[in-house]
This record gives structure tokens, C-alpha cells and sequence, in this order.
């Protein structure tokens, strides 16, 4: 019998035998969430991943979040792309996730942000309802074929509820970065988040305690939360609310406005989960704002 194997399929096997070199790399999974919405959470996983990507990792954002921002924060056009193309698909034919032509089947739904420096590649979120029909499974699935695409990052975007796709990045994960505001709600809502945490097996030496908003004077001490928490605060992002809508409605990463607070946070948080600035490019024009906090506690 002759098999005749198209230039396509040819093509798709070589990049599968590539992607089993990649496998064997180093890849790091961040899993941003929080016990509370609105407590930053794309913010920050948008600012890591634009860093990282920036400095020329090879970095991916994926959206899992019910109501997902980051294709409208990067202003980025993918329709017929993005999860709702693999959702699409996996409503059609449920085995096409087990299927060796899923991956190119991936690196299709996957939109480029173009930067200085490198690109950030996005699997941006699709509508709610469908959302709510990715299962535990299929994101274990998509986080393994990612890392096998080779990406070194992979930054993954939640909502505040545990549903099963959250679950099965918090399974993925080789960081879980927790933003936490300084309020008493976010704070017992953080505390219960540590029980659902220890029921579904999360261990906690992969959380990674991040107040956000942390304002003079405002809101609870971050000391006092992380007692209350039981787990200390790794870093923490002052609260900017000016700076971080004017540049949001412009369309402007906060990550690129060198000399604020909240940028010089967010760029010491870059370098503690991978280093990627030397230590005289994260103390900025005005002298050294890394946080004794962050050296005294984490390190
Ligand atoms: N450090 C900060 N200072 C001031 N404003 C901030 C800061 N961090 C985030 N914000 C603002 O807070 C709001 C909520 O942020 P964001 O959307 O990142 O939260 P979220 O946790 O992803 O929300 P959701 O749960 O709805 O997904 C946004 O308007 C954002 O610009
Ligand atoms: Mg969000």
C-alpha cells in the first residue's frame, strides 16, 4: 500500500518531533488569581507577561477568566480565533483534543502582540458562555501543548471563582500568584480561598501572596493580612488609580511608563518569579525602590 502524506502532514510531523526537544525544556507556569474580583488580576498577569515577552522570552497569555480583558486591553482584533475556536472545535468533535493535529490546531487560535524586543503571544478568552464549557481536562491539555510549543512562560489569566478550568490551571501551576487588596473582604475571602486550596490539593508552597493597590494609609497592613491569611506577603503594588486609567483608556502598557511606583513593583515582581533585569536596571533614575519587604521576606 502507498501512503501519500500531503506537504501539510509532512510539515505538522516535523514540528511535532521539534516540539519533543522543546518538551524536555524548562517551562514556568504562572497562574494569576485572586479570592476577590477586581483585585488586579489582569493587570498584573498583562504586565508580567509584556515584560517577559519583551526581554525576549518566549511568553503566552492565556485568558481563562469568565469575562476575559486582556484581547480588549491589548486592543488586539481575533475574531475566529482564541479559545472560542478551540471551544468551537471541541464542540464539534470532542476527541479533536486528543488528536495529533490539535496542536496546529492551537498555534492557529493563538494572536501576536508585536513589541520591542520579541512578540506576546495570546490565547485570548471567548464569550462567557462558552467559557463555562472548557473543562478540567481540555486546560491541562492546552497548558501541556503550549509548553510543548515551547513557550518558557505561560501566564494564565482567572476569574475569582474555582470553576474546573481554574482548577485545572491551579493543577498546572508552578507559581499561583494571589493578588490580595488591603480590605477586609479580600482578606477573609483570601483566608476561605486557602481551605478550597487544601481540598483540591493546591500545595501551598506554590502560592505567591501579592497585595495590590496597597495605598498610605488605606485599607488593612499588608503584615497584619498575612497573619490573618497565614501566609506571608511575597510583594506588594501600590495603589495608583490616575496613572493606571489614564494609561488603560490610552491603550498605553503601564509596564512602558518608566519612573512610577506601580511600574518599578511591577518590574521587581517580573524578576522575582524569572530574573530578567540585573538589579541596577530595577532601581530606575530616583534611586532604589525595591521594597525591603520583598528582599526581607522572600529571599
Ligand atoms: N495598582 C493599581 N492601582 C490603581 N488601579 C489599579 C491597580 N491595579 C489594578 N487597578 C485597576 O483596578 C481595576 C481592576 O483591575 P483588573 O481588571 O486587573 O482586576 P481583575 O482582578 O482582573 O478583575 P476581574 O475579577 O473583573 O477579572 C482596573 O480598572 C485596573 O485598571
Ligand atoms: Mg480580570
Amino acid at each position: 500500500m502507498v501512503v501519500d502524506f500531503s506537504e501539510d502532514i509532512l510539515e505538522t510531523c516535523r514540528s511535532l518531533v521539534l516540539d519533543e526537544d522543546y518538551a524536555n525544556q524548562n517551562n514556568y507556569v504562572l497562574v494569576v488569581h485572586s479570592a476577590k474580583g477586581g483585585s488586579g488580576k489582569s493587570t498584573i498577569a498583562l504586565n508580567l507577561a509584556l515584560q517577559y515577552a519583551s526581554k525576549g522570552l518566549q511568553t503566552v497569555v492565556l485568558d481563562l477568566a469568565m469575562y476575559g480583558s486582556i484581547g480588549a486591553m491589548l486592543k488586539m482584533p481575533h475574531r475566529g480565533r482564541g479559545l472560542a475556536a478551540i471551544i468551537t472545535l471541541l464542540e464539534e468533535d470532542e476527541h479533536a483534543i486528543r488528536s495529533w493535529k490539535f496542536g496546529e490546531h492551537l498555534r492557529r487560535a493563538i494572536v501576536s502582540h508585536p513589541l520591542q524586543g520579541g512578540k506576546l503571544d495570546v490565547l485570548v478568552a471567548a464569550t462567557p458562555v462558552k467559557m463555562d464549557k472548557l473543562s478540567l481536562d481540555s486546560v491541562e491539555t492546552i497548558i501541556e501543548v503550549l509548553k510543548a510549543h515551547g513557550y518558557q512562560m505561560i501566564i494564565v489569566d482567572t476569574s475569582s471563582e474555582i470553576s474546573a478550568r481554574c482548577i485545572g490551571a491551579l493543577n498546572k501551576a508552578t507559581k499561583i500568584l494571589l493578588a490580595v487588596t488591603p480590605d477586609m473582604t479580600c482578606a477573609w475571602n483570601t483566608v476561605q480561598l486557602q481551605d478550597i486550596f487544601k481540598s483540591i490539593m493546591v500545595e501551598r508552597e506554590k502560592v505567591v501572596l501579592v497585595g495590590n493597590r496597597v495605598g498610605e494609609g488605606l485599607g488593612l497592613k499588608l503584615e497584619e493580612l498575612g497573619e490573618l491569611i497565614g501566609i506571608d506577603f511575597a510583594a506588594e503594588i501600590p495603589e495608583d488609580y490616575r496613572l493606571v486609567q489614564a494609561l488603560a483608556n490610552q491603550g498605553t502598557p503601564l509596564i512602558f511608563r518608566d519612573g512610577n511606583a506601580v511600574s518599578l513593583a511591577l518590574k521587581e515582581l517580573a524578576n522575582f518569579f524569572y530574573p530578567i533585569y540585573t538589579q541596577q536596571q530595577l532601581r530606575g533614575k530616583s534611586g532604589s525602590f525595591i521594597s525591603d519587604f520583598l528582599r526581607k521576606r522572600v529571599r
